[in-house]
């Protein structure tokens, strides 16, 4: 068969490293001039960072608890991690994007706290949940925007959720420089205790039984005058958060790969473990960012009424 006229060419397989890491994340719609109402976080970024990202980003700050924005990146068919062992990681997914990694980055940079779930930190090798291990070339520009902002601490608290208390020492951020703060269960508190531990990490036991309510945690958060959260997921921790109302914000980016499912590999979606439709928190948007083939979208979600849920 002869195929005429002009065709856009197919991509190629993406792979981490071999994509254009084009800037900047440019805007391509956002609401108009208001700015939030109330007490915000953020505004216009300083000059290097605002070459790398070509919108201001203001985030309204609650004042009965910490607002909690997530961040994720999935493939166009919703799949965040493309196997629970090996590799599983939100560099597979975004093919290790540059753009993706310094948004990650600037939230954090934004953020008093960054919130994750054990399972993402046994997922990751290597990981550390600081600004400058997302996207190292922009530490000293998240630095200067944290000072911008008032933040005294050179990076947010990493705070890890954990039942069990199972982990590895390597599990742990090792920076010394970065509080990290476990959060657990009286008996993870025990198994935990009982391992050697640095002087930045400090182990919480919020009471006995097999897990912690998600009210509690994010109490905990508040009684530590957290006021902006940045919570990283998983999405079983991400599907806890948005059961219990507690999710303000979604930044979540589109990476441009279909990664399928099938019995055989059980790969996981943006929300686990939890049903939540039909009475679903639904998000209104608040930005539409590109770069390349990546959308860097943001929503704000509002969440049903505690008695729609029964
Ligand atoms: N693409 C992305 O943007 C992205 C983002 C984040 C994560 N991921 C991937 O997602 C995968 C992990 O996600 P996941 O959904 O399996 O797990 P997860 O949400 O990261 O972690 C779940 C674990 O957190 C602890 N936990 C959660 N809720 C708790 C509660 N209410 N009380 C006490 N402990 C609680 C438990 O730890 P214990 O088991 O220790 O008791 C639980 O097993 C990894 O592969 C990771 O790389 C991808």
């Amino acid at each position: 068969m002869t195929v005429t006229g002009t065709r856009p060419a197919v991509a190629e397989p993406r792979h981490a490293g071999r994509l254009d890491q084009r800037w900047p994340v440019e805007s391509l719609w956002r609401p108009g001039v208001e700015p939030p109402a109330g007490e915000i976080r953020g505004g216009v970024l300083p000059l290097d960072l605002r070459a790398r990202y070509a919108a201001p980003l203001a985030i309204a700050l609650r004042s009965d608890r910490p607002t909690i924005v997530a961040n994720f990146v999935s493939t166009l068919d919703g799949v965040v991690a493309l196997d629970r062992i090996g590799a599983s990681g939100g560099c597979e997914i975004s093919g290790g994007f540059e753009p993706d990694r310094f948004v990650m980055g600037l939230l954090r940079a934004t953020a008093d706290a960054v919130l994750v779930g054990a399972r993402t930190v046994r997922a990751s090798r290597t990981h550390g949940w600081t600004p400058a291990h997302a996207h190292p070339p922009s530490a000293r520009g998240y630095a200067a925007w944290r000072r911008q902002l008032g933040l005294t601490a050179a990076s947010p608290v990493t705070v890890i959720v954990t039942a069990s208390g199972s982990r590895e020492p390597r599990h742990v951020p090792m920076d010394p420089g970065t509080s990290v703060i476990v959060v657990t269960t009286e008996s993870g508190a025990r198994r935990l205790r009982r391992l050697p531990r640095a002087g930045h990490v400090e182990i919480a036991s919020l009471g006995e039984g097999d897990s912690i309510a998600v009210g509690r945690i994010v109490a905990f958060l508040h009684a530590r005058g957290f006021r902006l959260v940045v919570s990283e997921g998983g999405p079983a921790l991400f599907g806890e958060l948005l059961a219990g109302g507690m999710v303000d914000e979604v930044f979540l980016t589109l990476a441009p790969q279909l990664a399928g499912r099938s019995a055989a590999s059980a790969r996981l979606s943006l929300v686990e473990d939890v049903s939540l439709a039909p009475a679903a928190p639904w998000g209104r948007i608040q930005g539409v960012m590109r770069s390349n083939d990546h959308l860097f979208l943001r929503y704000e979600l509002s969440h049903p009424h505690r008695e729609d849920l029964s």
